[in-house]
């Protein structure tokens, strides 16, 4: 016993010492294979003991239990806004201020980005991060401390420091997570995310912190709010103070001299921001030294001592050259905006997507129209505005919202939530080539040979008309495609052939299924452990299990019900596809029922029974209580057993527990 605590303990540290290295020091030691590893022995040591499971403990960062809302915090400390001014001439204007009010003092600043997300305090005591609230008013925010337990850059507990420790800074969405998720966001029929700040303020409003959780969320702390001893006599210096106590401070803050610096720093930044992963709209400067920010004091709602310097929201001004409609590979239309090519922070834009019809008919833009386009995150283009209608008033008329597919002239649906329109044939060649480049990509049956060109021509020639046929392309029809060398066909058929027996979730994912990602496809291989079981499950039954939600369970139903996809799972299956095995369901035993373990097994280690509680429907718990139905006591068992006695909950040995399944004589 004592070895595991030890052992859980130096589990614990050493997973908190890797998220430091990763997020505070961006420079990793280990994988993320052996860091899942750590995590995954550290999880089943507490499995097995949980009465050693603590609040800090990187396992518990993600409540199962949504909430119903919102609780209010008072902040003790006001969270004040910042002026913002957005010229040199501005900033010079500032520095003549915090010079008269310091009555001739010396004085230096620290400069740092703005970076875009939205501001948070995280109240730590003794230790511990006991509470995470968001600015609200600035007086009174909302309680998002479940929310903000899930991001992995935030610790939960620090090694030293002082008995109560209020940090503040920016929660954010890193640019390339924001774009992956408006991507999926798209696929799924929901809409975009207008910008990074706008996904981690929705985020962060989630009642779910499951989903919060996958949303990859970020933080940097800039400033104290209330503190028991400060951590230095100068800002700059307390934000090391904090680096080192293993929370993420932006490493770009700088020590400036006098304003010249900041505004060259400021130059610098305006110029580099594009190069970042994350969303800045600005610098933030600070009087460095806390008794001169205490002598300059406050106006109103905002200090003297800090001013924000905002860059200009880049934009481009260019022309609507034609206006295309592309195809997804669930079928969604976009419409997209071809441009007169113009540079914008950092590329050339020669196209920007218009997301949707109704926004089209919003912003009313027609060919030929001058518009202002933006980039979201700096990284996707859009149309902001029209600023001149450049129209032929007897030719031009709005855009036409498509009455058919453009690519396969099949009919088109307004989605369920009304925001986007689907081609509903599944046989659109547009789709079903953005679909086979998804079921051949890296996260799904990984054909390494298969490509964008190569499916573009399988699919142009008639060769490929849905997944199966790709199993049976024969070398003479690659060979006999365009800048196809015979060596170079067989090894596209090697590739395919090894896709055969990869595992059932990535096939589940690579169909494609509206709704169903990565993840949802492995909680179902799990679940069924083949195709077959997966296609004769009822809807209710897709339902019922934990973490598939109503409208993936229906999604899901009607994709492996349609007449067509059902035929093409069928062909896969004769086309020789044989998906290792997920860990399947043998038994409805156990349905429904709340077990925990306990004791020394014979037959089964932690593991084994664990997963044969799941085979037959069961569910198991690591503590006995009001809602444990059945407790399998092995040799020594002992608090959990007594605690099982106390409650009148069945208990039963091994023995037993195995002729309950359906095993033994
Ligand atoms: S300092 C009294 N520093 O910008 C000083 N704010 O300040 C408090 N922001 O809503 C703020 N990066 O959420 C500060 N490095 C930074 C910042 C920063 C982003 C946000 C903050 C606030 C807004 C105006």
């Amino acid at each position: 016993m004592k070895d595991v605590k030890k052992r859980i303990e130096a589990l614990r540290r050493e997973i908190r010492r890797h998220d430091e290295l990763y997020y505070v020091h961006h420079a990793p030691e280990i994988s993320d294979r052996e860091y899942d590893r750590l995590f995954a022995e550290l999880k089943e040591l507490e499995t097995e003991h949980p009465d050693l499971i603590t609040a800090a403990s990187p396992t518990q960062r993600v409540s199962e239990r949504p909430v119903e809302g919102f609780g209010s915090v008072r902040h003790t400390i006001p969270m004040l806004s910042v002026d913002n001014t957005y010229n040199e001439q501005a900033l010079r204007e500032f520095d003549k201020r915090v010079s008269k009010g310091l009555e001739g003092a010396a004085y230096a600043y620290a400069a740092e980005l703005k970076i875009d997300g939205l501001a948070i305090s995280l109240r730590y005591e003794k230790g511990l991060l006991v509470r995470a609230a968001t600015r609200g008013d600035g007086r009174t925010g909302d309680d998002v401390t479940a929310n903000i337990r899930t991001i992995r850059a935030i610790p939960l507990d620090l090694a030293d420091g002082p008995d109560v420790l209020e940090v503040r800074g920016e929660v954010y969405m890193p640019k390339r997570a924001f774009a992956a998720l408006n991507t999926e966001r798209v696929e799924a029929g929901k809409p975009e995310f207008a910008n990074p700040r706008n996904a981690a303020a929705g985020s962060l409003k989630l009642l779910d912190a499951r989903i919060t959780a996958r949303r990859k969320l970020a933080f940097f702390a800039y400033s104290l709010g209330e503190v028991s001893r400060r951590l230095a006599e100068t800002h700059y210096e307390s934000m090391q103070k904090l680096k080192a106590l293993g929370l993420p401070v932006n490493e770009h803050i700088r020590p400036c001299a006098g304003i010249e610096e900041v505004i060259a720093y400021c130059r610098d930044w305006a110029d580099r921001k594009a190069g970042l992963d994350y969303q800045i709209d600005g610098v933030v400067i600070k009087v460095d030294r806390y008794d001169q920010q205490d002598m300059l004091g406050v106006t109103g709602r905002a200090p003297r001592w800090c001013i924000s310097y905002k860059f200009a929201a880049e934009q481009a001004e260019t022309v609507v050259e034609s206006i295309d409609v592309q195809v997804g590979k669930t079928g969604t239309l976009t419409p997209v905006a071809n441009l007169r090519p113009v540079k914008l922070a950092g590329t050339t834009v020669k196209r920007a997507s218009l997301h949707n019809f109704d926004l089209v008919a919003k912003l009313d833009v027609r060919c030929g129209d001058t518009v202002i386009i933006e980039k979201a995150g700096e990284i996707i283009p859009q149309v902001m505005a029209v600023k001149e209608k450049n129209r032929d008033l007897f030719k031009s008329r709005p855009f036409d919202v498509p009455r058919q597919c453009p690519v396969c002239g099949g009919p088109v649906k307004k989605d369920e939530n009304g925001v986007y329109l689907r081609c509903v044939n599944l046989q659109c060649p547009a789709q079903l080539r953005e679909r086979l480049e998804y079921f051949a990509g890296k996260g799904q049956m990984d054909i390494e040979k298969l490509g964008p060109a190569l499916i573009d021509q399988l699919v142009s020639q008639g060769l490929v008309k849905n997944f199966a046929d790709l199993y049976r392309l024969r070398f003479d029809q690659l060979a006999g495609l365009e800048r196809m060398a015979d060596k170079s066909a067989a090894n596209v058929l090697e590739s395919i052939e090894r896709s055969k027996r990869r595992p059932l979730w990535r096939l589940i994912a690579g169909l494609g299924i509206r709704n169903v990602g990565g993840q949802s496809a492995q909680i179902l291989a799990d679940e069924f452990g083949t195709l077959e079981a997966l296609m004769k499950a009822p809807v209710e039954r897709l339902e019922s299990i934990d973490q598939i939600g109503p409208v993936m369970a229906r999604s899901l139903y009607e994709y492996l019900h349609n007449a067509d996809t059902a035929r093409v799972i069928e062909a896969l299956i004769e086309a020789g596809v044989r998906p290792e095995a997920g860990q399947a369901r043998t038994s409805d035993a156990l349905k429904g029922l709340s077990i925990v373990v306990t004791g020394t097994l014979k037959h089964f280690t932690r593991q084994e029974i664990q997963q044969a509680i799941k085979a037959n429907g069961g569910r198991s718990s690591s503590a006995v209580s009001q809602r444990t139905d059945l407790v399998v006591a092995g040799e020594n068992a002992g608090s959990k057993l007594d605690k099982a006695r106390q409650l009148g909950v069945e208990v039963i040995d091994e023995e037993a527990f195995i002729r309950r399944i359906g095993g033994g004589d």
